[in-house]
């Protein structure tokens, strides 16, 4: 037991990473909580009425603490260069039958209400990345009976978040899949690594830290361990489950990229996002582009319809720097069931730890 998984009220230091726009499904987090770790649901962009029922399917699927996870909203959303991108996305979307203009009603969804639900509905844990809580929000939800997880990249957001009164910080290295969930620094100034960031917020804050980003086996679920962490939230590692909603071009992409593959780009949505570099990436390189959420929304449709055709070439194909580690086995795109993965990452950390401690001895 660490102190992070007392306060969660889990059995085994494993959280599985919130994984928006597929990925996450209610049935991975229903696993992965049931078989003793943390599962996380990614709310962030679902509509209050569909985040509702995610939640009590998810309540249904499980007696166990699990997370559902939000974006911090950017209050104020920058209307740049949006012209100019709808010119340039116009011949992408062409070559998949889609009309030049996309249908655009909302940047995202409403935060307001989105929390709404999670407190109607007491949701035992909530994280968040990209910003920090008001004290009214953190109010409300820990009065619910929500364990709050913040997300830090760097030590002065661990201290935010820690003194806005966030039970836990998950800090999340530079290795991540997926959105950088940096909000204090600019994320090209805060590409810090796993290794180097963990053990430099656990001296920093006394509330248990979840590091994530790169960590795929039980090896690095015993280092992160080692660095002080009280668990470890892994997303790549499941992404080949056959609980998780990954498409398959997108699995067949993981299954063939190697770690030189992966790179981070701001163009796709217009936050830094960590995943295999492809056309569509390359494409916006260097074109100025609105700030997420503006830019996620005008390419949303475009990438969601290149996953129906099987079209990796314009998707975003996020995961983490460790992606050849959480390949299945047979060379397939699908790995065994969430429960067996998280079972013989645990194997791995016993042996890791196992080791060590013949390491140990002998110092
Ligand atoms: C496909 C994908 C989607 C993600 N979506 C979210 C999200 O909705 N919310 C969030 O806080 N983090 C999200 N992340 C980041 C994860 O929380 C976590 O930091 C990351 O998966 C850790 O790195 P790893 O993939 O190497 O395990 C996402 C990651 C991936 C790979």
């Amino acid at each position: 037991m660490t102190a992070a998984t007392e306060l969660l009220g889990i059995d085994v230091p494993i959280v599985l990473a919130p994984m928006g726009g597929g990925p996450s499904t209610v049935e991975l987090a229903a696993a992965v909580s049931n078989s003793g770790g943390l599962g996380s649901l990614a709310g962030g962009y679902l509509e209050p009425d569909e985040l509702r029922r995610q939640v009590q399917a998810l309540k249904s699927a499980t007696d166990k603490p699990f997370a559902v996870n939000l974006f911090i909203p950017n209050r104020q959303i920058e209307l740049a260069a949006i012209e100019e991108t709808i010119t340039l996305l116009a011949p992408l979307r062409a070559e998949l039958g889609l009309a030049p203009r996309p249908d655009v009603s909302t940047w995202a969804p409403d935060f307001d209400k989105q929390l709404e639900v999670l407190v109607a509905e007491r949701v035992p844990v909530f994280s968040f990345a990209f910003g920090a809580l008001t004290e009214t929000e953190s109010d409300a939800l820990q009065s619910s009976g929500a364990l709050l997880v913040g997300t830090a990249t760097n030590i002065a957001e661990a201290k935010a978040l820690e003194s806005s009164g966030c039970d836990l910080v998950c800090a999340q290295g530079a290795e991540a899949g997926g959105h950088h969930g940096s909000w204090l620094a600019p994320a090209e100034h805060s590409l810090i690594g796993t290794m180097a960031l963990v053990p430099q917020v656990c001296d920093a804050i006394d509330v248990p830290v979840i590091a994530a980003g790169g960590i795929v086996d039980g090896r690095g679920v015993a280092a992160a361990l080692c660095l002080g962490a009280g668990a470890a939230q892994m997303g790549t590692a499941f992404m080949f489950c056959p609980e998780a909603g990954t498409p398959l071009p997108h699995r067949e992409a993981m299954t063939a990229a190697t770690e030189v593959d992966i790179a981070v780009t701001s163009r796709v949505t217009g936050r830094m996002a960590r995943g295999i570099r492809n056309r569509l990436m390359t494409l916006l390189e260097n074109d100025p582009v609105p700030p997420y959420p503006v830019m996620n929304k005008l390419t949303s449709e475009l990438r969601r319809a290149a996953a129906r055709a099987g079209r990796p070439d314009l998707m975003s194909l996020w995961c983490g720097q460790a992606v050849t580690l959480a390949r299945p086995h047979d060379g397939g795109t699908t790995s065994p069931s969430a429960q067996d993965v998280l079972h013989s990452i645990l194997g791995g950390v016993r042996q890791a730890l196992a080791e060590l401690e013949g390491v140990a001895d002998g110092l």
